[in-house]
């Protein structure tokens, strides 16, 4: 029998380097914070023996499903469980035994191609759909929602900050004045809103409403605050020796990654020139590769979203 082709799915970025970085113990504790459509937890979970264990979590309900899908697919000895869980909540969803017991962490940020591709989803400005944009469909307001709200300089910093949208006061500006008579529902009315909205010399390259559905997507699913929690709470949860890896598609969120990873090494605070170190802040691990790790260029040619993926990682403990 033919196997699954689960790459329409969503293919996993930087599999063999997610793999290496992990360093994977065979019969160690993973958790992949981020299951999508399971690649990178089924490349985990075959590499763990009888005593090794796999947690997949994912906020999004046909994530948790599709992984599902794969992982019983697979014939492999390592044991795994899959969780419904958004970063915020992470350590909630870890039991006693879990915490500070595990191995390796994975997060591959952003969205999967599945939750781009279905139009009902409401990601997508390529197909019409109902204007929702939330991961977890179950929780939090929709795009409609927030966009029927938001005061137009809001909307402005959202557009320029996640977007780096340069007509964000134009796009703003237009959305606010289209409210007033027309409810936005759907992405084809957003979508062309915003075309309308940009000068025609923004129309030619790539689609004008790009940058504004990024920035509307990672303001619905406060994107930026669930990595920050999810950072905070990695020190209470990890082993000693145990990496973090994380893959991101965001400049903002590359940034947040790559400084915490530099606090965590060189917490401390003492002016350059004191001998000692009085402020008493100790590291809390090292990174094992200093420099960030990209796709080669064989990867970008086979998946383009893997351009512009950036993996960093961190591992806890083993400094005096
Ligand atoms: C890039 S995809 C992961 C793809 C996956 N590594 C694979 O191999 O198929 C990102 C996934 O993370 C999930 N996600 C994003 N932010 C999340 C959050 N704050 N909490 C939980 N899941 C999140 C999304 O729902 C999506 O399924």
């Amino acid at each position: 029998m033919a196997s699954a082709d689960y790459s329409k799915w969503h293919r996993p970025v930087l599999l063999a380097e997610t793999l290496e970085a992990l360093a994977l113990k065979p019969d160690g504790l993973y958790v992949d914070v981020t299951s999508g459509g399971g690649g990178h937890s089924a490349a985990i979970l075959s590499q763990l023996s009888a005593e090794g264990r796999l947690i997949a979590l994912d906020r999004d309900e046909n994530a948790r499903e599709e992984t599902g899908r794969r992982l019983e697919a697979m014939n492999t000895v390592g044991s795994y469980s899959i969780r419904s869980s958004k970063f915020s909540s992470l350590s909630q969803n870890l039991s006693q035994e879990e915490k500070g017991h595990i191995d390796g962490l994975l997060a591959d940020l952003g969205t999967s191609s599945h939750q781009l591709d279905e139009g009902e989803r409401g990601f997508s400005y390529h197909q019409d759909g109902p204007l929702d944009m939330r991961m977890d469909q179950s929780e939090g307001m929709t795009a409609a929602e927030l966009l029927a709200d938001i005061n137009e300089d809001d909307l402005v910093n959202i557009l320029r900050d996640y977007g780096e949208e340069i007509h964000a006061r134009s796009i703003a500006r237009a959305i606010v004045e289209e409210r007033k008579h027309t409810a936005l529902e759907t992405t084809g009315q957003l979508a062309e809103i915003i075309r309308q909205a940009v000068p025609p010399s923004a129309r030619r390259k790539k689609h004008p409403a790009r940058r504004s559905f990024q920035a509307i997507r990672i303001a619905v699913n406060r994107e930026i605050e669930e990595i920050e929690s999810l950072l905070k709470q990695l020190p209470e949860i990890m082993s000693s020796g145990g990496r973090v890896v994380i893959i991101s598609f965001h400049s903002l969120e590359d940034r947040l990654v790559k400084q915490t990873f530099l606090n965590w090494e060189d917490p401390c605070e003492c002016p350059r020139d004191f001998p000692v170190c009085i402020c008493g802040k100790k590291p809390l691990g090292k990174r094992p590769q200093r420099k960030v790790v990209e796709a080669s260029a064989a990867e970008i040619a086979e998946n383009k979203r893997s351009r512009s993926a950036k993996l960093r990682v961190f591992e806890f403990g083993g400094v005096a």
